[in-house]
């Protein structure tokens, strides 16, 4: 381990741990699929756990993967990895998980949320842990089969068996992830984090500050294609360019005129006002009130990028065409 940085790679990562191990993967969605995936090309013994009439048994049968009820996983399990949607997680957990647990048992979650928000409170007999890629499980699957991995959050919530975070850092390993890093981390911090940054950045502002900005310029009278060009496919351009080196790398890498604009108008763009904003965010994540609130309204949002239908229909023709071509 890097001692100052709390970070853990394959080296520190024992996948012999796993060997012998029953791994259970309750749910194959997006996180799902991935992991599942991904341990059984490391031969470890994994089966899936889903609902009766699942959807995803013909993908199963498809992949080979072993599978079966829910309960009867988490019986057959040591390990029992929760990768069903986390609104509906502790309706799952009560229903076909709580009472099918044994003694010794790890639980695996790859967000803190329900523990954190008191959703589902384990027995005191097994072991609690995170192992939370930071990506989607398209990432985690496409990344292993590359020889490489998306970084992972670890923690410990309950640590029955002693050797719990060594679980955790051989699960990391197991999905791929310590070939880049896993970093310490808890379920709070875990939780609590990752909403603040789906909220002020990667769900909230981004995709907000993209159509505020199209919406300006076709109001203006641009056409949608060049509109299209300057507020969104540039984008991935930008982050390309920061992602590996940083911001400084960035500012040098661009024009003059890019890098005048940018710094005098991201200051008045982004002022104290969002600063303050993001507080009070932070602060609804930290004391329940976003939790609550989204208990009662997660099924009634939708986004609404404020363009007409006209303009919306020639970029997504522009997009089909581009993507398409490229793909
Ligand atoms: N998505 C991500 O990018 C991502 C990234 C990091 C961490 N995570 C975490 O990973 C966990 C799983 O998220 P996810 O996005 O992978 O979930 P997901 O794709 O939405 O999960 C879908 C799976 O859950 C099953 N399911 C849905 N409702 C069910 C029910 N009522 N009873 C039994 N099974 C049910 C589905 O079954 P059927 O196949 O039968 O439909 C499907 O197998 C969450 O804790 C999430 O926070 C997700």
């Amino acid at each position: 381990m890097n001692e100052k940085l709390n970070l853990y790679f394959n080296k520190d990562a024992n996948l012999e741990l796993l060997k012998k191990i029953k791994i259970g993967i309750i749910g194959f969605g997006n996180q799902g699929r991935a992991q599942a995936l991904n341990i059984r090309d490391r031969d470890l013994n994994v089966k899936v756990g889903i609902r009766a009439n699942s959807k995803s048994i013909e993908n199963l049968k498809d992949l080979n993967l072993k599978y079966d009820d829910i309960g009867k996983v988490v019986s057959w399990a040591d390990i029992v990895v929760m990768l069903v949607p986390d609104k509906l997680m502790s309706k799952i957990y009560n229903s076909d998980i709580k009472e099918n647990l044994k003694d010794d048992q790890t639980i695996v979650f790859s967000h803190g949320y329900n523990i954190h928000y008191k959703l589902i409170t384990p027995p005191n007999n097994v072991n609690v842990v995170m192992v939370a890629p930071s990506g989607g499980g398209r990432n985690v699957r496409n990344e292993f089969k590359k020889g490489s991995g998306v970084p992972s959050l670890i923690a410990v919530h309950q640590d029955y068996s002693g050797n719990s975070f060594e679980i955790a850092k051989a699960y990391s390993r197991a999905i791929g992830s310590t070939r880049i890093c896993s970093f310490l981390s808890t379920f709070k911090e875990e939780t609590e984090t990752d909403l603040f940054g789906e909220q002020v950045l990667l769900t909230g502002s981004i995709p907000y500050m993209i159509s505020k900005s199209l919406k300006v310029l076709l109001e203006d009278g641009y056409s949608p294609e060049v509109a299209w060009f300057v507020c969104y496919y540039e984008i991935k351009t930008i982050v390309d360019l920061f992602h590996e080196k940083g911001f400084d790398f960035l500012y040098k890498s661009i024009s003059d005129t890019a890098r005048y604009g940018g710094i005098t108008r991201g200051d008045y763009l982004i002022d104290e006002t969002i600063e303050t904003k993001m507080k009070h965010i932070l602060a609804q994540i930290k004391d329940g009130s976003f939790h609550h609130e989204m208990l009662n309204n997660s099924n009634n949002k939708s986004f609404d990028d404020e363009l007409s239908d006209e303009n919306k229909e020639k970029i997504k023709k522009l997009m089909d065409s581009i993507f398409k071509k490229t793909c």
